[in-house]
């Protein structure tokens, strides 16, 4: 095999975020940006010679040629056999149902996720464990250490291989199987559902779905499942070829971004339901006729219907959800007497509940469900789950949601963010929240818009109940005497200066009140916040960028 020992230095800034190592395509398009991350990996790997790799990613601009570089490095470095989806694809929740199926030691997947693609958009490469969950914060610390302390990395000097075909070649000693991205996903999903119960329903005639698959990696999975699978229409899926710039989108699957999918779900015709995933098939957004379900509501409406799917019969072991996700789910949880746990923002926070068995279900408020099923979340899956609700209950989704409401209470709640914010001054907002925590509580604040009790102040920190690990400085959550709640947190996925996240958060129990519009129920929480860290004046902008 004829390796090549190429010298290097440590560049500066490789420390995976929220979600591995994002940036500009630019940057890691300049050679050793990406090789040096690549053998940052490796060298924190112990006991991989031989063993197998699972390699694909969102299809985005970049992806084929990263590939290409990964493999020959895999070779270099000593892995026994690499599994890599056909033309360098793998949605997130298919690569890590890949590693877990073939029982492989991990895998490198490629993507910036819902950031926009293209030569001028995004990159992003992060690495996940033998169990298919994205590294844990102590292997991404030690691939950050490893990174800064490089002086060489290992290629192989060969062709490149040709994905495009199915099979088995060799790339020095290492063995490439090139898969098919779909099948072993589409079967496991197949597993959990009743896909003769949710075939009968998009037959019908009667019921209509329409599945954005937002140009990006959903795509080929959304036409083997709905279409070839269950036999919806054709036209139930839209935006179904992966392209390597989204198009020109941003495949982010929430009310700003899908405006095609919402206006198709708003318009007179509208399909009974509509749905979108993101570049990399992770989240999911689920639409009703003109009625748009938050992500923190569908996960618990999944809850409380979960026994309705065959994967989930048998009940659930417990639920998480991240912090800044509205509690409804730790309302489900309470009735059906099982456990619920408070994670830090990522997905990485779910592993070791999921792999210790103590839940089942796990979600976030930025659009990610999931399960047991693999270690990521899974837009797809979650997809499946609704028709699987909805083709037993017989109910439109907005009749489902107001039906929970009525039992639970309702959680208002939204999350404004400000993006591109100058760096500096969204570490000064933070700094000036943290100054007034030990202050806050028990505080009365007389604002035009009321009068707010603070009960409790503070920057979230987690102790992971498996392994005991401490994540600190996850959030700063201020809550209020009546149940509110506002969280502020910067976002640790963005590529060009800062993006301050505000999440507001209001519980009403009395059904009568449920039909008051989500910003105005939320107006004194939204006026709360700018006076609590001076967002206008901070940060210069007076509306939020995105809101969700
Ligand atoms: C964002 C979301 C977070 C999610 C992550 C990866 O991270 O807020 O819930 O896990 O993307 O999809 P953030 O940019 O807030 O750090
Ligand atoms: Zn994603």
């Amino acid at each position: 095999m004829n390796v090549k020992t190429i010298a290097t230095r440590p560049i500066a800034g490789q420390r995976p975020g929220t979600s591995g190592l994002r940036k500009k395509v630019t940057v890691f398009e300049q050679t050793p940006y990406l090789e040096n991350f690549v053998q940052a990996i490796f060298d924190s790997l112990d006991g991989y010679a031989g063993q197998t790799l699972v390699l694909g990613g969102d299809g985005r601009y970049h992806n084929a040629a990263a590939i290409q570089t990964i493999l020959k490095m895999a070779a270099a470095n000593g892995f026994g056999r690499v599994l890599v989806g056909r033309r360098g694809i793998l949605s997130t929740p298919a690569a890590s149902c890949v590693i877990r199926k073939h029982r492989a030691y991990g895998g490198i997947i490629l993507s910036a996720s819902h950031n926009p693609g293209g030569p001028e958009g995004d990159f992003g490469i992060k690495y996940n464990t033998g169990n298919g969950g994205p590294a844990p914060e102590k292997i991404t610390e030690a691939i950050y250490a490893n990174s800064g302390k490089l002086t060489r990395y290992l290629t192989l000097d060969a062709p490149d291989v040709d994905l495009d075909l199915l099979g088995s070649t060799k790339l020095g000693d290492l063995q490439v199987e090139v898969i098919d991205p779909v099948a072993d996903h589409a079967d496991l999903l197949a597993s959990l559902f009743d896909f003769d119960k949710i075939g009968a329903l998009l037959r019908s005639g009667t019921f209509r779905m329409c599945f954005d698959a937002m140009h990006a990696v959903t795509g080929p999975y959304a036409h083997e499942i709905f279409i070839k699978r269950l036999g919806a229409p054709a036209g139930s899926v839209i935006n179904g070829v992966p392209l390597e710039d989204f198009g020109g989108g941003h495949p982010d699957p929430n009310p700003t971004y899908a405006e095609q999918l919402i206006a198709t779900m708003f318009a007179d015709d509208a399909p009974d339901f509509g749905a979108a995933s993101d570049g990399d098939g992770d989240r999911n957004m689920i639409v009703g006729r003109r009625f748009i379900v938050t992500p923190s509501d569908s996960l618990a409406v999944l809850a409380a219907n979960a026994t309705l799917a065959p994967g989930y019969a048998g009940g659930l072991a417990g639920v998480a959800r991240s912090m800044p996700t509205s509690a409804a789910a730790d309302r489900v949880a309470e009735k059906l007497g099982i456990g619920c746990y408070e994670t830090p923002t990522g997905w990485k926070f779910f592993g070791n509940l999921l792999d210790a068995g103590k839940v089942t279900l796990c979600g976030e408020e930025s659009a990610g469900t999931g399960s047991d099923h693999v270690r990521e979340k899974d837009g797809v899956w979650a997809v499946l789950f609704w028709l699987n609700v909805l083709a037993e209950r017989k109910l439109s989704v907005e009749a489902i949601l107001r039906d929970h409401w009525k039992t639970y209470g309702r959680n208002y709640y939204s999350r404004h963010d400000y993006e591109g914010v100058d760096s500096a001054a969204a570490n000064g907002l933070v700094e000036h929240l943290r100054a007034q925590l030990a202050t806050l509580p028990g505080r009365r604040l007389e604002l035009p818009q009321g009068t707010f009790h603070v009960k409790s102040a503070d920057d979230f920190a987690y102790t992971d109940p498996v392994d005991g690990s401490v994540s600190t400085k996850q959030g700063i959550r201020v809550g209020l005497a009546d149940g509110s709640r506002v969280v502020f947190r910067l976002s640790g996925t963005g590529t060009e200066g800062a993006t301050l996240r505000v999440y507001l958060e209001r519980y009403v129990a009395d059904p009568a009140q449920h039909a008051i519009e989500t910003q105005q129920a939320l107006g004194g929480l939204i006026a709360l916040a700018d006076q609590l860290a001076g967002i206008r004046e901070r940060t210069g902008r007076d509306t939020p960028t995105v809101i969700t």
